[in-house]
């Protein structure tokens, strides 16, 4: 269920109107659904239930201490991809043990930090990395689990920058170079090799690449037996996509179930690293309209919330709902262009909208809780905005209004002659 939907001619967020909410803590803001991130977490977890099993939110998605502590207290693992995303985990609650560990940029001491904290696994992108991570949990005296990312080249039909698993793309291992990798991996001393991973790509909207994505993977996986190498998870990543406008992506369960399939009796664990299926329709971004300029050619809306806050339409193109807090009946519908006050041409949040609007009314941008406030900066040194989290009929502050001593506190002036 919606955990957003408009009561008595407003919007509501569960059981508190929008509107009170912009009153009380001003715009903009970010507001998530507890019960949202729960239902969209419980989703996966309950297709998978009688199969042994790893739920890895994606942190990059929503790296709230209060979004991670919601899941980590239904028993969530996380993926994260750098020690600040570790640090968080562990602060919110996380179980090491459930941690997998990607990216392709390990630094060596982020590496013994989580083998010091004892993470689940280390989804490991390149010969020099696994060197690396030899090397340092020789130091430890341990050993390190890992997976090899293998990239499997298929295409994931999604936007270019969201694509990872293609050839020409910096993620993996070449799936055809994996054996090899493989090897080298299993006959190093301080190195554990438990399974293996891909992630092809972001808001995928068909089950078909994530099919061609796992047979190809399976058919390493079944060479490697023949190798002697026993592979005992696999890591699919995340990568399901939601509804921004008309798509119709599959629910996680009809997902995970057309994976079920493939794997067939294996004796695989799945891990998945789902983040924008589980963050994205768990929060909006209220913003309010300040001024209306018309032009001869196109009709702006100047609100207050602009691309530093959320970068998604500026960056990828990204089209995102965005509905009135309180819809009006009083004034004519009209194509508006909705921009910021950034001094940027691209600093626009959605464009030709049909909507009803006069200056001071609230709107809420649909679908920001995932790669919304993570991506935001100060850009023209404007304070982030506050994140709140709904929990039926209460709204909690989990971080607050940036203010200007925030920004400066960190910047210094040369001294004085
Ligand atoms: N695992 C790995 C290794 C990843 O690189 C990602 C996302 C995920 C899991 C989670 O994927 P998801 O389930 O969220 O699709 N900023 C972009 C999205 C970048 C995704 C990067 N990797 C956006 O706003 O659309």
């Amino acid at each position: 269920m919606d955990q957003f939907s408009y009561r008595d001619g407003q919007l509501f967020a569960e059981q508190v109107a929008v509107a009170d909410i912009a009153r009380d803590f001003g715009t903009p803001a970010y507001v998530y659904s507890r019960a949202a991130f729960e239902n969209h977490y419980r989703a996966y977890d309950e297709a998978l239930a009688g199969r042994p099993h790893l739920v890895c939110y994606a942190v990059k998605a929503n790296s709230n201490l209060a979004v991670l502590n919601v899941l980590a207290r239904l028993g969530a693992g996380f993926d994260i991809v750098s020690v600040g995303e570790l640090e968080r985990v562990l602060r919110a609650g996380g179980d090491p043990s459930r941690i997998v560990f990607s990216g392709v940029g390990k630094q060596p001491h982020e590496m013994r930090r989580a083998l010091e904290v004892g993470v689940r696994c280390f989804n490991v992108e390149s010969d020099a990395e696994l060197d690396r991570l030899n090397a340092v949990a020789g130091d430890l005296g341990v050993k390190a689990p890992v997976s090899l990312r293998v990239n499997p080249d298929v295409d994931a039909g999604t936007h270019p920058y969201i694509s990872t698993g293609l050839k020409e793309n910096k993620f993996g291992i070449d799936i055809t170079d994996a054996p090899r990798v493989y090897a080298r991996a299993a006959a190093m001393p301080h190195l554990d090799v438990q399974g293996v991973d891909c992630h092809i790509g972001s808001q995928l909207t068909t089950v078909e690449p994530f099919l061609d994505a796992l047979d190809r993977v399976l058919a390493l996986v079944d060479a490697l037996a023949e190798d002697g190498i026993t592979i005992r998870h696999l890591d699919m990543g995340g990568g399901l996509g939601v509804t921004y406008d008309q798509e119709q992506p599959p629910s996680p369960g009809d997902y995970i179930r057309a994976m079920l399939g493939r794997i067939g009796d294996r004796e695989l664990e799945l891990v998945l690293e789902p983040g924008r299926s589980i963050a994205a329709n768990a929060g909006i971004m209220l913003t309010r309209v300040e001024f209306l300029k018309c032009t001869e050619h196109r009709n702006f809306a100047i609100i207050d919330g602009a691309m530093n806050d959320m970068i998604r339409p500026a960056l990828y193109s990204a089209w995102q709902a965005i509905i009135p807090v309180q819809p009006r009946t009083d004034v004519a519908e009209q194509s508006w262009d909705l921009v910021g006050p950034v001094c940027e041409t691209g600093d626009f949040l959605g464009k030709d909208r049909r909507l009803a609007l006069a200056p001071g009314d609230l709107l809420a941008v649909r679908s920001a809780g995932a790669y919304g406030f993570v991506m935001s900066s100060n850009y023209n040194s404007r304070n982030r905005p506050p994140e709140l989290m709904v929990d039926g009929d209460r709204v909690y502050v989990v971080r607050e209004r940036e203010t200007l001593e925030d920004q400066l506190r960190h910047e210094h002036c040369l001294p004085d002659e």
